[in-house]
């Protein structure tokens, strides 16, 4: 199937009231994981990369195998930029085919993210493709604050009524207790908040961070409102995971196919997993 913006697949989603799984890929064995994973259970899928994964493969690259990845299944897929850094960089993705972008002004004050964010909506809504947005500060698990620390960055609820109001954005990235790679607890999500917001603004609301949460947590997210659900550290863990695992049987191996089929078979694994979590499964 050609590859569709996000607020397609979000529409359905919001609708129906599940949520759609975005994974990061980095490589062609992440790609092909999430495709085989989203069509197997008849899902639909948003494959999304990060600064990290564009720096890494190249964005002609992540461009060609997400195409061809989507071409070969019959499940809906964005191709989705995660976390872009600015207009210039927005404008590339469009360029390049994405079907959908995240600008992330959340490090600027109030005004100054809904004027970026805006004009990118512009451009992007000019031509059929999707935005997502940030209001509040979604940390990483390394950067040492403490949890009242990070309260600070919440979303408030009431700025995110302005927020996607003004800048007609097509879904919403909050924070409200997740932070990005491996937590040291377990995260406390602040579902009062998510509550508030999801009353207020008229857009899906995405959680980010979202590797390590308890499943119980997910479930309850959705339930109250988020449509799309970014997961990357437990499909690292998940890949890495099968090398490590490999290696030390295999000391003489020296065919990266052989040590890299494990690795792609424990992505699939994982990524079905967290859709089915979603409510995704037979949805495309
Ligand atoms: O949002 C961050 C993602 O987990 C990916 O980060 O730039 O290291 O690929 P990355
Ligand atoms: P995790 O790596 O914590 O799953 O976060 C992924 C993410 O939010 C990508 O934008
Ligand atoms: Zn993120």
């Amino acid at each position: 199937m050609p590859l569709v913006p996000l607020n397609e697949v979000l529409g359905k989603a919001d609708r129906e009231g599940y949520a759609v799984g975005a994974f990061n890929c980095n490589n062609m064995e992440i790609v092909q994981a999430i495709a085989r994973a989203a069509e197997e259970e008849k899902a639909p899928v948003i494959i999304q990369a990060s600064q990290g994964a564009i720096k890494y493969a190249g964005l002609n690259y992540i461009v060609a195998l997400v195409k061809q990845a989507a071409a070969e299944i019959s499940v809906p897929v964005v191709l989705h930029l995660d976390h872009g850094t600015s207009f210039e960089q927005v404008l590339q993705c469009i360029r390049h085919g994405f079907t959908s972008v995240m600008i992330d002004g959340s490090q600027y004050p109030l005004e100054e993210n809904i004027r970026l964010t805006r004009k990118v909506v512009e451009i992007a809504h000019a031509v059929g493709v999707s935005v997502e947005g940030e209001l509040g500060r979604i940390g990483g698990t390394e950067d040492n604050i403490s949890v009242s620390e990070a309260e600070a960055f919440f979303t408030d609820p009431d700025e995110a009524k302005r927020f996607v109001e003004e800048t007609g954005v097509d879904a919403l990235a909050i924070s409200i207790g997740t932070a990005h790679g491996r937590y040291k607890g377990e995260p406390r999500l602040d579902f009062e908040r998510l509550k508030k917001i999801d009353a207020l603004v008229p857009c899906p609301i995405v959680l980010h961070g979202s590797s390590g949460v308890p499943d119980e947590s997910i479930r309850e997210a959705v339930r109250l409102g988020v449509r799309k659900i970014n997961i990357d550290t437990n499909i690292r863990e998940a890949f890495v995971g099968a090398i490590r695992e490999y290696l030390p049987d295999h000391p003489d191996e020296i065919d990266p196919r052989n040590i890299l089929r494990p690795a792609r078979e424990a992505a699939t694994a994982i990524i079905r997993e967290k859709i089915r979590l979603f409510g995704s499964s037979n949805k495309a």
